[in-house]
């Protein structure tokens, strides 16, 4: 776990918040859950045997009572929690809900993997339709593009349903356990509980002897068959880049039909991810007595905000703005302050300086432009503001101002 400090914590703040209004303009509505909740979801809905809840949960026992809880390691499972808690099955369907939060999980502490990490959670419940994996995958990437990263590659597969898996697995188990010597220990033990995901297991060895094991995509039944190919069709009228990739199963059990993942075109490990997700139309029963076809996703921002410093990507950053003024006008200029510090980022430094003297200072604190307020401005109603770096000055009308560094708005393309 580890401090986000200021100059991170602000690209943190400006990936959540354009996740925000992204989600909200495509017709999804926020919801907080609980950083806690029973162990024993997490048990049922991710899987006993996965790694997640094996080796990486954070376990509490609450106090004097026999109740176990639990850390989040993942949003998906509280948000379907909660949908049938609150009875949202009642309202149209399906029910699109979005969240951002800490999650956390005990892996070996390593870039691009912390023990607590901040995830972007999209989920759409209630519905079965092929239209609803194409919007979740679509959602994530309008987020990614909005960020400039265009050099994102989607990997998707479709791992079948009740019909069609169990047929797969015999198929996998037959073909593995004549090889069974030569996998790596994890994968071994995988054998008995849960041999799909030892076709994406990462050891050099596996990777040989799962090079030439059947594919999950030649063994669907036909309505599996069907729905993928809706989803792809979609993907490709988008024009989002994707590779079909039959390994990908994920390390978390609840997933049927699409899988899918997320990576930057330079991460051909896929230790990294910068999202994934999938359809989960069995959850519902694992955890209740209601059945209820859903779809999500989940990025990481803690990975989104490393790739963004990587390729240099410069928040224009709004806090480097100042607000001055002349001493006599401070609280002429206090309103305009309150007219637009809650539009753009600017930082308001009342003094009793001089206008030259405060200039002077913002230049030794690194500001990049300042907005300049005198008796002059105030009359004519026109703003004078400084570039900092090169020395050039213009005047601008408030909506002007409020247009040059209301960046967040400006990025949003559909
Ligand atoms: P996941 O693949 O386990 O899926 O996590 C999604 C994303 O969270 C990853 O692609 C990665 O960016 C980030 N992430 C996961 N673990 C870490 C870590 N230790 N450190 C930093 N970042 C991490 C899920 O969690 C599913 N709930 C996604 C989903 C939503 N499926 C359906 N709906």
């Amino acid at each position: 776990m580890r401090d986000i400090l200021a100059n991170e914590s602000q690209l943190f703040i400006f990936v959540i918040n354009l996740f925000d209004k992204l989600m909200t303009s495509v017709g999804s509505k926020k919801i907080i859950l609980p950083v806690v909740e029973s162990h024993d979801l997490f048990k049922r809905a991710i899987g006993q045997s996965t790694d997640i809840v094996e080796k990486e949960m954070f376990v509490i026992k609450s106090g004097e009572s026999d109740e176990i809880l639990a850390l989040r390691p993942e949003m998906t499972a509280g948000c379907l929690r909660a949908y049938l808690e609150n009875g949202l099955f009642n309202k149209p369907q399906p029910v699109i809900l979005h969240s951002s939060g800490s999650n956390y999980r005990r892996e070996r502490p390593q870039n691009n993997r912390y023990r607590e990490f901040t995830q972007l959670n999209l989920e759409v419940l209630g519905s079965d339709l092929p239209v609803y994996d194409y919007f979740v995958i679509d959602s994530a990437m309008k987020l990614l593009r909005n960020l400039q990263l265009n050099d994102v590659v989607l990997s998707i597969n479709s791992i079948g349903c009740n019909d069609c898996r169990p047929n797969f697995r015999q198929k996998l188990l037959d073909f593995l356990s004549k090889k069974k010597d030569d996998l790596c220990g994890d994968c071994q033990r995988r054998l008995s509980h849960n041999p799909l995901r030892i076709l994406d297991c990462k050891e050099n060895s596996c990777q040989n002897i799962t090079q030439d094991a059947p594919s999950t995509l030649d063994n669907l039944c036909s309505a599996c068959e069907d729905h993928f190919k809706k989803v792809i069709e979609l993907i490709k009228l988008a024009k989002i880049s994707y590779k079909e990739n039959p390994k990908l199963v994920r390390g978390l059990d609840y997933y049927n039909r699409t899988v899918f993942e997320f990576n930057l075109e330079s991460d051909n490990t896929r230790q990294g991810s910068l999202g994934g997700g999938g359809r989960y139309d069995y959850l519902a029963t694992l955890i209740s007595d209601q059945s209820k076809a859903a779809v999500g996703v989940a990025l990481g921002v803690d990975r989104i905000v490393n790739a963004l410093n990587e390729r240099g990507f410069v928040l224009p950053d709004i806090a480097t703005v100042a607000l001055i003024c002349s001493p006599e006008i401070i609280g002429e200029t206090f309103n305009i302050y309150s007219k637009i510090s809650d539009k753009i980022n600017v930082r308001f430094l009342p003094s009793g300086k001089s206008i030259s003297a405060q200039l002077s200072e913002l230049n030794k604190n690194g500001f990049d432009f300042a907005i300049i307020i005198g008796q002059d401005e105030l009359k004519k109603d026109r703003f004078t503001l400084k570039d900092l770096k090169n020395g050039e000055q213009n005047e601008l009308t408030l909506d002007e101002l409020i247009n040059k560094f209301d960046y967040e708005s400006k990025t949003i393309t559909s």
